[in-house]
Parts: C-alpha cells; structure tokens; sequence
C-alpha cells in the first residue's frame, strides 16, 4: 500500500503546534528546511530510485521530537537530547503516521547507533538498533550532518564531520564516509548565504 505522505503545509502546522515558542520555531524548522534543501540538492545529483516526496517529508520532520525536550520556561534540556528521536516517532505514531514516515525521527541520529551503542555508552533510549535501514532513511541521516543547531547555527562541512564523529571511533568514521562516497558532498556556499550562517 503506497505510504500517505504529509503535505509541507501539514508539516509546517505541526512544528507551529508543538514548538513552545517562537525560537525553537525558528531554530527547528529552519534546521529542518535547510537539511530539506541539502537533501534535495543531492538528489538532483542523481538517485532517480528515491521517494522524494518521502525523503522530502523525513527531512521537514526528522527533529520535531526536539520540542518535547523543552521546559516550562522553555529551555531546552541538552543533558537528554539524544531521546528527540524516539520522542519524534512517538509523537508521530500517536498522530496517526505511517511507521515510514515516523521512523526518520528515531533513525537518524549520527550515522546510527547500534544496540551495541546504547548499551556500551549507557544512552537514554529503550534498547535497539537506530540505523537507517531505507535509502530514505540513509539520505536524511547524511543531509542532517551538514548542519547544526548549535548557537549561532552553522554549517558543517564533510571534512568537519568526519574530524567529529572520529571520537565515536573508526566504524562511524566509516560509516560517513561510505555515505559521502554514495550520496557525494553538497554545495553549502549557497545555502550558507541564503540563511546567513557560516560554514564551520
Ligand atoms: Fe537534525
């Protein structure tokens, strides 16, 4: 049964429900469009077997779990920022989404992690793998590591990932550079004008 894939009005309406204010609005959704425009861009590079429209939607969606993780005062709770994706697939399977759409919030954090991982570094998730499994799941994973949310927001380039995720050790290292291999290196300049943020 082809999957029911959420509209850019339908999303946008979201991130305005459960953003607690309009920064994390603005930081969130911004980050969300821009890993869209990174992943858009490399599909034009030529992966004609992708869902676009999938990979469109996972993209728009990957952190709306991000809002959950703000108090009262609405400040955001770093110390617990590794649960945004499962508390995004969990927010979304209680809308009502197909699991494919859902699966992009809890499967793109780093280059994945490992059942292994979570228990190795005692991390706040239920047990399991937290892998892209679909082509889909792999490009928004990838796209989401050229830019960050940190303050200002920036983006990253593939050399400064790759300088990242070495201490996480030499099989996430090949991990992202499998995936740079597959997908090639987006051009940031552009985007990197578009939305006044630096590249890093
Ligand atoms: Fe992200």
């Amino acid at each position: 049964m082809p999957v029911t894939i959420p509209s850019d009005r339908q999303i946008r309406d979201l991130h305005e429900r459960y953003a607690p204010n309009q920064a994390a609005f603005d930081l969130v959704y911004t980050h969300c469009e821009i890993v869209c425009a990174v992943a858009e861009q490399l599909l034009d590079g030529g992966h004609p077997a992708l869902d676009a429209d999938l990979v469109r939607a996972g993209c728009l969606l990957h952190d709306i779990g991000v809002y959950r993780l703000y108090d009262q005062a609405g400040r955001l709770d770093h110390g617990e920022y590794m649960r945004h994706g499962v508390l995004g697939r969990d927010l979304l399977r209680e809308l009502g989404f197909p699991e494919q759409v859902a699966r992009f919030c809890a499967h793109h954090t780093g280059v994945g992690l490992t059942a292994d991982d979570v228990r190795r570094h005692a991390l706040p998730l239920p047990a399991g793998d937290y892998l892209a499994e679909t082509d889909e799941e792999e490009l928004v994973m990838y796209a989401d590591k050229f830019h960050t949310k940190t303050t200002p927001p920036a983006f990253v380039t593939a050399a400064g990932y790759t300088e990242y995720v070495r201490r996480f050790g030499p099989d996430k290292v090949a991990r992202f550079t499998a995936m740079v291999e597959r997908f090639g290196e987006p051009d940031l300049a552009g985007l990197a004008d578009r939305y006044g943020h630096l590249v890093v």
